[in-house]
């Protein structure tokens, strides 16, 4: 039996409601699969635990997340007691970096019962490899002169360590699917770091002669993303670029609360961590509608972190049938809950 000792951090919001759910769901997949079995740490760790404690994570917080084999985390923010930058960078920003989590996979794909807003969505599927450490998330800048006559500089941060290791993991990931690798760029108009970011990826790719390549204007490359997003297999971004295009990938294949992530660490050095893209949506907390599907295809990541490909498939195909069966929250048009799609994923899985 593999024991998988996972850190838990539900957050804010609905990542309260639906990380629950995804657990159930991972649990029920490893009884279906009989060799592994999940042992949960569910840390509270959250904008509430800021409010009490005065800080997102107890001292030792980054120490006891190490011990586990990975992190499954819900979504963090809850700007009406914690200002976002506050609350971002004292846990998500804060283990991508430390745990050095240096790449962000951010699959978007045509799905099955689910209602794309494109008139015309054909088969899209594919993958953003989104630089997770540095770029245009960074803390290098700072303000003078508060007030009147203020200057507030924000440096982008791009090493060719870090530009690399993005570029080279897309290229890994395209040998393994359609051989495209589509760079996303803005050279014409950000002259340093983005002429930089191209000319490592002109470089890069000629170690990889079997897989084509395209490289795009970020504008250009958003809008293709709604117009035909067909055309990408995976799309190597900087960080912000990559943040932005994801959300237009959840928006294209239904909802942002279909999209999920893994955050990874290369190197096997410290875990990795899986988390929906979305964020901890205020607006519908508390109604027990939150879509589950981002948070737990973000489970299925998770298993395929873990070598068990064939049960990520599984649930996959099992999300998509619950899915097209109408079993659906009403982001995406249907009149579930969060728990009843959850619950249609379990029994479906048991069936199996
Ligand atoms: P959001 O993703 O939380 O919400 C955007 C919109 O999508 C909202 O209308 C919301 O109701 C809807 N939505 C999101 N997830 C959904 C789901 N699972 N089911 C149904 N509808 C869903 O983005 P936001 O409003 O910009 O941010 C809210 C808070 O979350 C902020 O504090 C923000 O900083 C934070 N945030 C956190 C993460 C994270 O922890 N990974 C990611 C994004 C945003
Ligand atoms: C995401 C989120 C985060 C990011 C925010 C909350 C800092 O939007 O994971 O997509 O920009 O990385
Ligand atoms: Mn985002």
């Amino acid at each position: 039996m593999k024991n998988l000792k996972i850190a838990v951090i539900p957050g804010d919001g609905i990542g309260k409601e639906v990380v629950p759910v995804a657990m159930k769901v991972l649990d029920t997949a490893a009884e279906v699969h009989g060799g592994i079995k999940f042992e949960f740490d569910v840390f509270p760790w959250s904008c509430d635990y800021y409010k009490e404690h005065g800080k997102m994570m107890p001292d030792d917080g980054m120490d006891i997340l190490k011990d586990h084999h990975a992190i499954f985390l819900g979504a963090i923010g809850n700007p009406a007691i914690v200002p976002d930058h506050v609350s971002l960078w004292g846990i998500l920003i804060r283990i991508r970096r430390e745990f050095e989590q240096s790449v962000n996979i951010r699959p978007a794909k045509f799905f099955k019962g689910l209602k794309s807003p494109l008139a015309n969505p054909k088969d899209f599927d594919l993958v953003v490899v989104r630089e997770n450490s540095e770029g245009e998330y960074s803390e290098a800048g700072g303000r003078i002169h508060r007030g009147q006559d203020e200057i507030v500089i924000q440096n982008a941060v791009f090493t060719r360590k870090g530009t690399e290791r993005a570029m080279r993991y897309a290229f890994e990931l395209a040998r393994k699917r359609r051989g495209h690798v589509t760079s996303a760029t803005k050279s014409n108009g950000i002259v340093h770091s983005m002429t930089f970011w191209d000319e490592v990826f002109n470089r890069v790719r000629t170690e990889y002669p079997d897989v084509k390549t395209a490289s795009c204007h970020i504008d250009a490359l958003a809008a293709f993303f709604v117009t035909k997003p067909e055309m990408f297999d995976v799309v190597v971004a900087s960080n912000l670029f990559g943040d932005i295009l994801t959300d237009i990938g959840g928006a294209i294949m239904g909802s942002i609360g279909v999209a999920p992530s893994a955050n990874i660490n290369l190197e096997g050095k410290y875990p990795s961590m899986f988390e929906p893209v979305h964020g901890s949506a205020p607006d519908i907390y508390g109604k027990g509608i939150a879509n589950p599907i981002g948070q737990i295809w973000s489970a299925k990541m998770m298993l395929d972190h873990f070598g068990e490909h064939e049960l990520g498939q599984k649930l996959l195909d099992v999300i998509e049938e619950v899915t097209n069966e109408g079993i659906k929250t009403p982001d995406i048009g249907g009149s579930s809950s969060t728990y009843e799609v959850g619950e249609a994923i379990c029994s479906r899985l048991r069936n199996l």
